[in-house]
């Protein structure tokens, strides 16, 4: 049987392999479904567009659903605030970094994208008088950081992406986009002239092979926190579209920067928002005292995350860690009154009790910096769209791709994001997206078919994996890259231990060739599936280690200890990392930073240094 359209017919296998392939057409395609994925599945959906969202899990139960503390806009509703006072926290955050067209772009629209959010039924938090209640964050200020604590950060108690991922779903079914769910994306659809034609994706209920044809494929498949032991993110956060670009030839952009939120549970890995030191929560170390004061004595324990991640592990290393082991530090929350935990932080409340086996009411929660956020990922302009290095030019933009989130790399957040600042990108730049689509992609317009052999690459290597009778389980090369990364790769770096992450990590990417899948079943196989995600989770591991032993110097989230300074002359500059996942080859460019900002309301805002 020939295929035909959007699922109607079902060919028996390409080249006698056995599998049921199902091919699709739309105008849009959307791989992800978390905050980024439904924004613009939503837009799309919206704007008349022809929108199907495929998603390896739930919508609802997307990684965003995580997110607790809120959602970084200058609506001024608690107190003096203005778009340009949010631009210069978000550029001096990314330690000069970020490209600072993006930044304005994402700063200037925050308020009207949280309105829009509001006005489709996020249930924020409000104050007295009924407006979106707005907490302190760390590194949000007033006066271009010359003021006191701004309160930017809207909130629906600790809950924010809970409340932004049922809306979003909710209104993407009411404008009529479609939902793929449980379908694991394999790989992009790539044509000779380097444009992307669309995505091959398996569902992992019954093993079929679904190709979808697409005049735009955006990638919203999210951070890859599960390289690392230790991380908040959920264990499907595994860059699963991150890995398909570096298939794909393409570049990754600033990976060696890994954000560490300084309040992970000890042991658990699971988030306590920041929203808990800006409702009024404090750190100690084991004499009791509140070091932060030390470290940052004007922000304290509201400096950016970089910052107070890096002087736990100070405290720690120095002696005055809490514990048996002295190894991590405690959050008080115990002196605040009762209703202001049962209102605002109803969720760490739970988690605390759960994980960490605390009444915060009574005990300070035990925490340390724990993998957040990844800053890097996908190179793309603010509209969304994906760009490459082609011919010197490194604003090369790859036709028919997209990506959005935190898979990709604005670049707003630059070396360090600020906190509150990840979901307000998600819907600045998925509402972006679906602008960009709505203006450039003709409704319904017929797509050329696409080549025969399109997707035999990408079924060359689920064949490949789901026979694989090597001899070392995924499991146990996962958890030495995990080790690795977390040892190799951490909150301070130096030479030695980065260029010996360098050898690990290759070591256990050669160790791919004898893998073992014991399921070859096609219906449910997570035996498989998990291969999948640890095959792209290797390659991100290793241009990550690999962009950190290169950049030779300390900004941001990247702090060397052979190089302590940071260097703007030699490294104001983005890293761009290509790998060769046949050889295992990394290769290593760059792009330079834009100075130039959106419009002319602004002006540039010059380095200088960083101090909170
Ligand atoms: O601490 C938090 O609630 C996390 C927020 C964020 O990463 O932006």
């Amino acid at each position: 049987m020939a295929g035909q359209a959007n699922g109607t017919a079902v060919k028996a296998g390409v080249n006698g392999r056995a599998y049921a392939i199902v091919d699709h057409t739309y105008d849009v395609v959307v791989v992800g479904a978390g905050g980024a994925g439904l924004r613009a599945t939503l837009g799309c959906a919206e704007a008349g567009l022809r929108t199907a969202c495929v998603t390896k899990v739930f919508p609802t139960r997307s990684h965003t659903v995580a997110a607790q503390g809120g959602i970084a806009a200058s609506l001024a509703n608690m107190g003096p605030d203005n778009w340009r006072w949010h631009m210069y926290d978000t550029v001096k955050g990314a330690d000069w970094l970020g490209d600072q067209d993006a930044i304005e772009y994402l700063c200037r629209n925050a308020p009207e994208a949280v309105y829009e959010l509001d006005h489709y039924g996020v249930p924020f938090s409000r104050t007295e008088d009924g407006k979106i209640y707005q907490r302190p964050f760390g590194g949000h200020y007033t006066e271009y950081g010359e003021g006191p604590p701004v309160q930017r950060t809207c909130a629906a108690a600790d809950r924010t992406g809970h409340a932004m991922l049922h809306t979003l779903y909710g209104q993407s079914l009411r404008h009529s986009a479609e939902f793929f769910i449980e379908y694991f994306a394999l790989d992009l659809i790539m044509d000779d002239e380097g444009a992307c034609r669309g995505v091959i994706a398996m569902n992992m209920e019954d093993g079929s092979i679904h190709r979808f044809r697409s005049k735009r494929t955006i990638l919203a498949t999210g951070g890859y926190g599960r390289a690392y032991f230790s991380a908040t993110s959920a264990h499907t956060c595994t860059g699963d579209g991150n890995a398909m670009v570096l298939r794909a030839g393409l570049p990754l952009q600033d990976m060696e920067f890994v954000q560490f939120h300084p309040t992970g549970i000890y042991g658990a890995g699971v988030l306590i928002t920041e929203g808990a030191r800006g409702e009024g929560g404090y750190l100690t170390n084991a004499k009791g005292e509140r070091f932060m004061e030390r470290y940052a004595p004007h922000a304290k324990d509201l400096a950016s995350r970089d910052v107070v991640s890096r002087s736990m592990t100070i405290e720690i290393r120095e002696g005055r860690g809490v514990g048996p082991d002295g190894d991590h530090m405690f959050l008080h929350l115990d002196h605040l009154d009762p209703n202001i935990l049962a209102e605002r932080l109803p969720g760490i409340t739970e988690s605390a009790k759960i994980f960490a086996g605390v009444d915060l009411r009574r005990q300070p929660i035990p925490v340390i910096p724990t993998v957040h956020y990844n800053m890097g990922g996908i190179p793309t302009n603010y509209d969304g769209e994906v760009l490459t290095l082609k011919g010197g030019n490194p604003d090369t933009v790859v036709p028919g791709l997209m990506a959005i989130g935190e898979a990709a790399c604005v670049s707003v957040h630059g070396a360090n994001r600020l906190g509150s600042n990840s979901l307000i990108d998600l819907v600045v730049f998925g509402r972006a997206a679906g602008l960009r689509c709505s203006d450039t992609v003709e409704r319904r317009a017929a797509q050329p078919e696409l080549a025969q052999d399109a997707t035999e690459k990408a079924l060359d290597r689920l064949d490949r994996f789901r026979h694989a009778s090597g001899s070392t389980p995924t499991a146990a090369l996962r958890l030495r890259m995990q080790k690795t990364m977390q040892a190799n790769c951490a909150v301070f770096r130096d030479g030695p231990v980065l260029d010996e992450g360098v050898r690990k990590i290759a070591d256990v990417w050669k160790g791919v060739d004898d893998i073992r899948v014991t399921d070859r079943s096609l219906v449910w196989n997570s035996d498989l599936v998990e291969t999948l995600e640890f095959d792209n989770l290797i390659a991100q591991a290793a241009v990550t280690v690999g962009g950190a032993a290169n950049r030779k110097e300390s900004r941001g989230a990247h702090a060397r200890e052979d190089y302590p300074k940071r260097d703007d002359v030699a490294w104001m500059k983005h890293t761009l990392a290509f790998a060769d996942t046949a050889t295992r080859e990394v290769r290593l460019d760059s792009r330079p930073v834009h100075t130039r900002t959106l419009t002319n309301e602004i002006k540039y805002i010059e380095p200088k240094a960083r101090v909170y």
